[in-house]
């Protein structure tokens, strides 16, 4: 796979083509957020920069108050304590946490448990610390959950991480307390340790997502991140929070691996958790677009998504056409999206993903409402095979 392309660069460059050549796109490929995030985060990120001129190097975890500030938002979001000296680590975004995570606890020959299709780094990381990976294929009959139970036990035996992602890229899947709760409960048995991936936590689309945190800490860690819930991609910024051993060890290698993530950025983030009225507003725009897109797929006769989804649609193609096919016939519209096959491992021969294509809702509304409209226009040629 780390061989290939990565799957998002390639449609980059399809925009970049569309921009040069002013042609009018779509653009619902890379999850990349085009929203500005709060004019109070510009502001204090400004502030920062020009109060902290001879700063020098941050600290390479997370200034102190800045993790203190992440714990006081994770006792309201999630009523739960976690000690901000030894249980939180600033992240440069969730992808280099979790590359350095990976790199920081796997040592070559252990198994890690990944759900596919997933999020491409979960995958990268293993790869890089040599370690062996058992893909847990995501698929419509199990609602698009991980089958962590039909894992062999020859295999749980050598298995150090099992990953997860709820709320799901790409498929939009959402689970319940309990369902959390017997996950955890698998992992302490089997002491394996418990890596979730949450920084869609706050973009759902039914009831508000608990974090695995509330279940427990033991073994158990969560990736945060400010990149989709409040438009900071560009900022580069996330915390690993969990077991205070596994994070402590993270904490002691980061100075090893990283400088920290600069402080005005740090700044920025404290500002951004003090909005949860940006994120109630974003998520809903989200909700918006997807509806708006998923009624027009719908409507010319694909099958309903299974989840209602809010950042992305996990969309199961016309019958006798694969996610590639239908991808192209999309392009031809000038509707960028991503084929499932690109984001899904090929498991004897089989690919989880063949049948599907994924849209990010990131464009505005109102281009969502032209694009659903060609859809429908075009249906025709989007159904023949
Ligand atoms: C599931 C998942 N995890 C992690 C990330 C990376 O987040 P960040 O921008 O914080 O590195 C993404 C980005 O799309 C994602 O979809």
């Amino acid at each position: 796979m780390v061989d290939e392309i990565y799957p998002f660069d390639r449609v980059v460059n399809f925009i970049e083509y569309y921009k040069k050549k002013k042609i009018k796109y779509y653009d619902f490929g890379f999850g990349n957020p085009k929203e500005a995030p709060h004019k109070k985060v510009l502001e204090a990120c400004t502030r920062a920069i020009m109060e902290n001129k001879n700063k020098g190097y941050p600290t390479a975890i997370g200034e102190i108050y800045v993790r203190k500030k992440i714990s006081s938002w994770m006792k309201k979001r999630f009523n739960i304590d976690i000690n901000p000296l030894t249980q939180i680590s600033v992240t440069n975004g969730a992808k280099g946490g979790i590359l350095r995570f990976s790199l920081t606890i796997l040592k070559p020959g252990d198994y890690v448990l990944i759900p596919t299709p997933s999020y491409p780094i979960i995958t990268t990381a293993a790869i890089k610390a040599h370690a062996k990976i058992y893909f847990m294929p995501l698929k419509e009959e199990n609602q698009f959950l991980p089958d962590y139970d039909a894992v062999p036990k020859t295999i749980i035996k050598k298995t150090k991480i099992l990953w997860i992602n709820f709320p799901n890229n790409p498929t939009g899947a959402e689970v319940s307390k309990k369902y959390l709760a017997k996950l955890v409960h698998f992992c302490q048995e089997n002491k394996i340790i418990l890596a979730a991936d949450e920084v869609y936590i706050d973009l759902y689309s039914k009831q508000k997502p608990h974090s695995v945190l509330e279940i427990s800490d033991d073994n158990v860690v969560s990736f945060f991140s400010l990149t989709k819930s409040h438009s900071m991609a560009d900022y580069r910024i996330g915390w690993v929070a969990g077991d205070k051993n596994l994070i402590q060890k993270f904490q002691r290698e980061e100075s090893w691996m990283e400088s920290g993530v600069p402080s005005f950025i740090q700044h920025a983030l404290v500002e951004a958790l003090k909005h949860d009225d940006y994120v109630k507003k974003l998520r809903r725009e989200y909700i918006k677009r997807n509806m708006t897109l998923s009624t027009a797929l719908s409507s010319i006769g694909l099958q309903k998504p299974a989840y209602r989804g809010c950042f992305y649609i996990w969309q199961k193609v016309p019958k006798g056409q694969t996610g590639e096919e239908f991808y192209n016939k999309l392009l031809n519209l000038n509707i960028i999206s991503i084929p499932g096959e690109w984001l899904t491992e090929t498991i004897n021969g089989k690919n989880a993903g063949k049948n599907y294509i994924r849209f990010a809702m990131v464009s505005s509304l109102k281009k969502t409402i032209e694009a659903a409209k060609l859809i429908k226009e075009n249906r025709k040629m989007l159904l023949e095979n």
